[in-house]
């Protein structure tokens, strides 16, 4: 661990900028932290006395290793929080949602009260079709205002949402369907991407042939010159749906330990699961950490890059901000396009304050040279964030210096899925650290243990591990308990993260990566199995091995190595086949960018591929322990 100690030794320290650490915590983080540890349950109780609530709590938590239940007894609806304490409060006329498509005209704009609107009529066309408290209804769509008003329109009525991201192909997004039992789904026609219209419907109706939940799908017609043909028999028009309804359409009162979403993220295993979480812990997760970490105020533009089909997205695009009462960006475009200025002209033209994004983003905008930052006016920045995997120091510093003019407080926010919010990163008013996410907000027990459990001390590598519970944290995975209680059970009884990390002298944490066979690329999950699988599905192809391979700009990039069934020869025109077949079965963000064709894979006597044999080979690295090796 030697060379580790010298790294954090070395390490760039930068003080906030006193005029920019104007946060509600400034300097006090450790006092913070210290309240939290002497009374946790009061810590998360203040907090959850700021929202709204039907009714409150008998209890703040009720702990049974491993399934936690947080305020129980209470009722609320988090789409309160979000619009009906702005609208009939002080912000009703207030921008809510900006969307910005590709096109500079591509602008609309929805204040409080549009956006309540809009939930309450779509809701209310929800139960026309039979949806009641309960039932599952997934979200297959661009980052329209449309995917944000049906998210919120579930959750108004109790369904569970389960966004699929758009990007996702047909057999990825049938696996969630069917996974979840989705009675509806809600798509478009169209996404934008690059100016042009990536057209979704049909992999819609691929993906429900083997889907006997669907009763429904719901389908937003973008192109209204030539609108495509709607199958009555199954199909109908979103906004036809939200006709002759009421406008108001009653609050659901939920119980806080009912599910509010169900959303899948890559396993191990090469079946997604379904992480579940539920209406009260999360909304209060949810907007403390907005609140706090961003440091939002009345009148800021805030804009996270991140598709609402992600967990980055439903807490920190939609639910975080908007219980915030915050004005919202939302962009359907890409950070190179039409210019590579793209995101910069955006920043300046919204006037846009917190600018929340992905180390792989924040790599390209490197690459693409600061000439173009430079071009706009971004005075407006008040907080810089970043998400996903490691911000590796360079980018850290590029961030820091280009667009933050060495001012500007970076959040690099460490969390999954499974949290369900932010639990690790440099709160605004302290010192900054490149490499290192921060130290646990005060509300996370967050620590790096050995395989028992037990603290090591600083310098020394070890697994991410979260020693209590948190209001945010996943109650399970959807339909599979025995997963669920794996990720508290592994080491010691303390929840596992998954990745590697390293502590330092005043606790902050650098995060490695993953311990797992999960590849993050261009700050997307993705699992290795769900990959080979796909691979394998291919009739050329016997058997297959994925790894991650270090890349400058995506973090990491997919290699697949594949035996060929007999009959078949390895070609470049099989590669072209079985890249093709990944992108239309798993979507894009999975395709391979290389293919080895190989005789054999290196397994374990039980059977197991053995991937890091692969990667040590392919990186030039020592493969360690070979013993369980079968020649
Ligand atoms: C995994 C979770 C939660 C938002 C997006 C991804 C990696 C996430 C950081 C960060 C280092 C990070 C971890 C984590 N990760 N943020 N700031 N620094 N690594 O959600 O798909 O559930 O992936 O992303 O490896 O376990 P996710």
């Amino acid at each position: 661990m030697s060379e580790e100690k010298h790294l954090i030794t070395e390490q760039h320290r930068y003080l906030p900028d006193p005029d920019m650490a104007q946060s509600t915590w400034v300097g006090d983080y450790e006092a913070a932290y210290a309240a939290y540890r002497a009374d946790p349950e009061g810590f998360w109780e203040k907090i959850a006395h700021e929202l709204h609530w039907h009714r409150e709590w008998d209890r703040v938590l009720e702990w049974e290793h491993p399934h936690a239940r947080w305020f129980t007894g209470a009722k609320t609806n988090i789409t309160y929080n979000c619009l009906d304490r702005h609208v009939f409060g002080s912000r009703r006329n207030k921008v809510a949602l900006i969307w910005k498509g590709e096109g500079d005209e591509d602008e609309r704009i929805f204040t409080y009260r549009h956006l309540y609107i809009a939930v309450n009529k779509f809701a209310n066309g929800l139960k026309k079709l039979g949806i009641h408290k309960g039932d599952r209804v997934c979200i297959y769509m661009p980052m329209v205002p449309e995917q944000i008003i049906a998210m919120l329109a579930c959750a108004r009525i109790g369904a569970v949402h389960t966004v699929v991201f758009g990007g996702f192909g047909s057999a990825a997004l049938n696996a969630r369907i069917v996974g979840a039992g989705a009675k509806v789904v809600v798509t478009a026609d169209y996404a934008v991407r690059r100016g042009k219209s990536i057209p979704l419907k049909h992999l819609i109706e691929e993906a429900i042939i083997n889907a006997p939940s669907v009763e429904h799908v719901v389908v937003l017609r973008r192109q209204t010159e030539q609108p495509i043909e709607i199958h009555r028999e199954m199909e109908v028009d979103f906004y036809e749906l939200m006709e002759g309804v009421d406008r108001r359409c009653p609050c659901e009162e939920m119980d806080a330990e009912d599910p509010l979403f169900i959303l899948y993220t890559s396993g191990t295993t090469g079946t997604p699961k379904g992480i579940v979480h539920t209406c009260g812990g999360y909304m209060v997760g949810a907007y403390y950490t907005t609140k706090h970490v961003f440091d939002i105020k009345d009148n800021d533009v805030y804009w996270c890059t991140a598709d609402p089909g992600w967990i980055t997205g439903h807490t920190y695009v939609v639910y975080g901000p908007l219980m915030l009462g915050t004005t919202v960006l939302v962009a359907e475009t890409l950070p190179d396009y039409p210019t590579p200025g793209n995101y910069w002209s955006i920043l300046e033209e919204y006037g846009v304050n917190i600018f929340y994004t992905a180390p792989t983003a924040i790599r390209m905008f490197m690459k693409m040279g600061e000439q173009w930052p430079n071009e706009y006016d971004l005075s407006y920045l008040r907080v810089l964030g970043s998400v996903g995997e490691p911000l590796n120091p360079e980018a850290w510093e590029w961030f820091h210096t280009v667009v933050g003019k060495k001012r500007l407080p970076i959040v690099d926010t460490w969390w999954q899925t499974e949290t369900g919010m932010h639990m690790i990163t440099t709160t605004i008013g302290s010192p900054m650290k490149p490499g290192f996410a921060g130290r646990p907000l005060p509300g996370v027990a967050a620590d790096v243990v050995n395989g028992n459990g037990e603290s090591l001390p600083p310098g020394t590598a070890g697994f991410l591990a979260i020693r209590e519970p948190w209001p945010a944290m996943m109650r399970g995975v959807f339909g599979n308990d025995e997963i669920y209680s794996k990720y508290w059970t592994t080491i010691g009884n303390l929840y596992k993260a998954g990745d590697l990390a390293i502590k330092d002298e005043e606790g902050y944490i650098m995060v490695i990566g993953r311990a797992d066979d999960l590849i993050i690329v261009s700050g997307h999950n993705i699992g290795t199995a769900e990959v080979e699988s796909a691979l394998v599905s291919h009739q050329s192809v016997a058997e297959a091995a994925v790894i991650g391979k270090p890349d400058p700009l995506k973090g990491n990039l997919i290699k697949a190595f594949v035996t060929l069934r007999v009959g078949h020869q390895p070609s470049e025109r099989l590669k072209n086949e079985l890249t093709y077949h990944v992108r239309i079965t798993l979507g894009p963000i999975a395709m391979p960018s290389e293919i080895e064709f190989t005789d054999s894979l290196p397994k374990t006597r039980s059977g197991k591929i053995m991937r890091r044999v692969l990667k040590a080979r392919e990186l030039g690295m020592d493969p360690g322990d070979l013993s369980s090796l079968d020649e």
